[in-house]
């Protein structure tokens, strides 16, 4: 299995991704998780992060406390799409499991420098503030990442916080800028994929028909998450952005994109935040990252289902 760390502002799509990744050992180690201010602010991000671990039956996960704040903005959140605690919906028994002793920046710095180059895959599901933190404090790392692979941005979507951006890079757009001139080779699963992996009422009776606790609070998670959507954009149901990342992982054949160019808006207040892919190859400027566009959302929540029957 393929070594990875998950940083993650749950959220309950973050939820149901490290839900995703905890159920499939074979395929994934998780080393750690690491939390940011993002969907709700820290301490309900850190919260949320050992109540899933709970319910995945997996206490003796670590789970380390990150940045609280963007590198040089406010911190945005989403209690209008998330609610109040950041993963309304189901009733989950409050944590009781510890929090990991240090700074989520430096578990990401350590356990790089710990493996041989190549081995840690990243998986950031909300702002990139705490990979930009430690690229910054660290930057022999950025040669040590096997690979980064995020949920952020949009291109022909546009964006779901403003009409430009993606909430994930629009928080941090700096951090963002960041890691996606890092070096590091980077997948990115934008609102382009996320909008396709749509919950149909099918496939949410599908995780409830499961009848695990797990199953239950999937589909009641998936129930509260972004049901706005339905009347806003006239989907089928919630888009369940963050597991494309830890689905990638499992079944890349998944997805399909193109390795391109992709710049972040760092200065206009207008599109702060737009994640610039060069999708045409216009530039000329050199490819960063492989940007996805489509996914085979059948096979996606077929995958899902299955591995989370496994909790
Ligand atoms: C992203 O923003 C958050 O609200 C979700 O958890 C996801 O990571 C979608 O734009
Ligand atoms: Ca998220």
């Amino acid at each position: 299995p393929r070594k990875i760390i998950i940083d993650t502002d749950p959220g309950q799509d973050d939820a149901v991704a490290i839900l995703l990744a905890l159920a499939s050992p074979e395929d994934v180690e998780v080393l750690g998780i690491t939390c940011v201010a993002g969907n709700v602010p820290l301490p309900l991000t850190t919260r949320n992060a050992r109540i899933i671990c709970e319910l995945a039956g997996r206490p003796d996960m670590q789970v380390f406390a990150g940045c609280d704040r963007p590198l040089g903005r406010d911190l945005v959140t989403a209690e209008h799409v998330h609610g109040k605690t950041g993963l309304d919906g189901p009733t989950l028994p409050e944590p009781v499991m510890p929090m990991a002793d240090g700074h989520a920046v430096d578990f990401i710095i350590e356990q790089l420098r710990k493996f041989a180059p190549g081995t840690i895959t990243l998986c950031p599901l909300g702002p990139l503030t705490n990979i930009a933190t430690a690229l910054q404090k660290a930057p022999d790392i950025a040669g040590r990442i096997a690979k980064i692979v995020l949920m952020g941005g949009g291109y022909f979507e546009g964006g779901n916080i403003t009409p430009a951006a993606e909430f994930n890079i629009y928080v941090d757009p700096q951090a963002a800028d960041i890691v996606f001139k890092c070096g590091a080779s980077i997948v990115v699963m934008p609102l382009d994929v996320t909008h396709k992996a749509l919950v149909t009422r099918p496939r949410n009776d599908a995780f409830r028909a499961l009848g695990t606790p797990a199953g239950i609070a999937v589909a009641e998670m998936t129930d509260f998450f972004e049901r706005f959507d339905k009347e806003k954009y006239g989907s089928a149901g919630a888009p369940l952005h963050d597991p494309c990342v830890t689905a990638y992982l499992i079944q890349p054949d998944l997805f399909k994109g193109r390795h391109i160019n992709v710049e972040i808006e760092t200065l206009s207040e207008l599109t702060m935040g737009m994640t610039v892919a060069d999708w045409w190859g216009v530039t000329g400027r050199p490819p960063n990252a492989t940007f996805m566009g489509d996914v085979d959302a059948d096979g996606f929540f077929s995958l899902l289902t299955t591995r989370l029957a496994r909790l």
